[in-house]
């Protein structure tokens, strides 16, 4: 773990050093709606982001400081002569600015999507090498958020950071202050993170549960680089409507809204509004858990005790196959070659009639040694083909992200010395989880007031536990339960 972490602040110290975002904005983590984990690339259009307008104003989400709608991936078709990104002229007639201004004129600001490669995630026309254009088209139609994605470009962190760094100055040039959100899905962007955008993404897609378990470890390790301005982006929020793309249980969405809070995270709403069970709004409506997310110190929470065991994020090159590390993209470009020189062999040495009596082996008639052997080894051959095939499938499916059965307690430093505290259990069975007096030291030190004793407020259920407290402890259930606290020091 230390060696992780010494190694990301190793490459932020010899990365070459580059100008900063100058945008001003993100002084607290971005709050809004985005359309993936909802649309996909189906029903991206102008009609249905004002339907989502309006619902977000409907459901008082704006007024609780969700003002951003984002608009990801699958909105445009196609580039113009001079490179220039057009919008899907049937999914937006009047262009992406009539979109901006029906969104501006209901008070609430669009985000639109792009990519640093050649090609978008689901194969749009992206932004590599026309950063300046695209920067000032998005200026002109009145953007305000520019989420750019990673797919189809390399993984070599220097080209990351330099095509990263292109359109953060091709941004800054607009003079149009517009939130960059970088969308690399790993944590080595973190050291480099804050002079290169608002927030960037640091783990795969929340569209697993486990995968939201991967987003909190890797970010557990990355909370020195969030700042006011710059924040880690552990991905969406994912609902409990089972009509969704994506969904988790209400405990999983209520604890991933507690974590995010804790995390400082940006709060991206990816989930369906029309039809969005009850329990969902509440937790998503919750103004003290708001105010958690959004208290302005912009400190990160870190593990005050955890019963986890190690964990190394891994580099998640299989995003996108282009972005593929050099030598892995080497090793499976030999075991592919040998794989269909091996087949080709085969099948030629087939067609070739070398084995006409090969049905006279199965029978069991003699037909020489030689030519016995031969055939078995060909045989044998395919039998190890197949078999390397299954332990393939098997290493990628072993490979997906897994959850350990443990428990986790975050807090997160407030402004005025209070802290916010979240006990989580990622085990399917109940457990009781405790920070102890030495757990709740820990906040005493980190904050101006010495006493350990704290005055304690259920920020979920929204009331105040009785007297004050030197520690806590909670019995959870299991599957993703929670609690989150706020600690005023007594
Ligand atoms: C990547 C991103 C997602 C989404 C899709 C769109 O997978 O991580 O959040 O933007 O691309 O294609």
């Amino acid at each position: 773990m230390a060696s992780t972490r010494h190694a990301l602040i190793l490459s932020a110290v010899l990365a070459p050093t580059v100008s900063g975002l100058d945008n001003g904005l993100a002084r607290t983590p971005a709050m809004g709606f985005n359309t993936w984990n909802v649309f996909r690339c189906g029903g991206v259009t102008a009609a249905a982001i004002e339907a989502v307008a309006d619902h977000m104003l409907k459901l008082g989400l704006v007024e609780l400081g969700y003002t951003y709608l984002n608009i990801d991936d699958c909105w445009s078709t196609d580039l113009a002569a001079d490179g220039a990104l057009v919008a899907d002229p049937v999914a937006f007639p009047g262009g992406i600015g009539a979109v901006a201004d029906a969104v501006h004129a209901r008070g609430l600001k669009l985000g639109i999507y792009s990519d640093r490669g050649m090609l978008t995630c689901a194969g749009r026309p992206a932004s590599g090498g026309r950063e300046q254009l695209h920067a000032r088209q998005f200026a002109e139609w009145g953007i305000d958020y520019l989420k750019y994605d990673s797919c189809w470009a390399s993984n070599r962190h220097a080209t990351a950071f330099e095509q990263y760094g292109r359109m953060r100055d091709a941004l800054n040039a607009t003079g149009r202050p517009i939130l960059f959100s970088l969308c690399g899905w790993n944590a080595w962007y973190a050291p480099r993170g804050s002079s290169l955008g608002n927030s960037w993404r640091v783990a795969p897609d929340t569209d697993e549960w486990s995968n939201v378990y991967v987003a909190v470890r890797t970010n557990e390790r990355l909370g020195a680089f969030a700042a006011p301005g710059a924040f880690n982006d552990p991905d969406m929020l994912v609902g409990s409507n089972p009509a969704a793309p994506v969904h988790f249980t209400p405990a999983q969405v209520q604890t991933q809204f507690s974590l995010w809070a804790v995390m400082a995270a940006p709060l991206l709403l990816g989930a369906p509004l029309e039809g969005m069970p009850p329990s969902d709004l509440a937790t998503y409506s919750n103004e003290e858990v708001i105010a958690i997310d959004q208290d302005v110190l912009g400190v990160q929470g870190r593990v005050v005790w955890s019963n986890c065991p190690p964990f190394e994020p891994r580099d998640n090159w299989w995003m996108s196959p282009w972005s593929m590390p050099l030598d892995v993209a080497l090793m499976w470009t030999q075991a592919l070659a040998a794989l269909l020189c091996v087949l080709g062999g085969l099948s030629s040495a087939a067609s070739r009639g070398l084995f006409p009596r090969s049905g006279a082996v199965a029978r069991g008639e003699d037909v020489g040694l030689p030519y016995r052997c031969l055939v078995l080894l060909a045989r044998a051959l395919r039998v190890l083909l197949a078999t390397l095939a299954v332990v393939i499938l098997l290493a990628i499916w072993g490979s997906r992200p897994k959850l350990d059965p443990c428990q986790m307690v975050w807090a997160r430093p407030l402004a005025a010395g209070e802290h916010a505290l979240c006990f989580v259990n990622f085990a399917e069975a109940p457990a009781t989880v405790e920070c102890d007096e030495a757990c709740m030291a820990q906040l005493a030190r980190s904050s101006s007031n010495a006493a350990a004793k704290f005055r304690v407020r259920d920020a979920v259920g929204r009331t105040d536990l009785e007297g004050e407290r030197t520690s806590l402890a909670v019995t959870l259930d299991g599957d993703g339960a929670s609690a989150l606290y706020r600690l005023v020091p007594a």
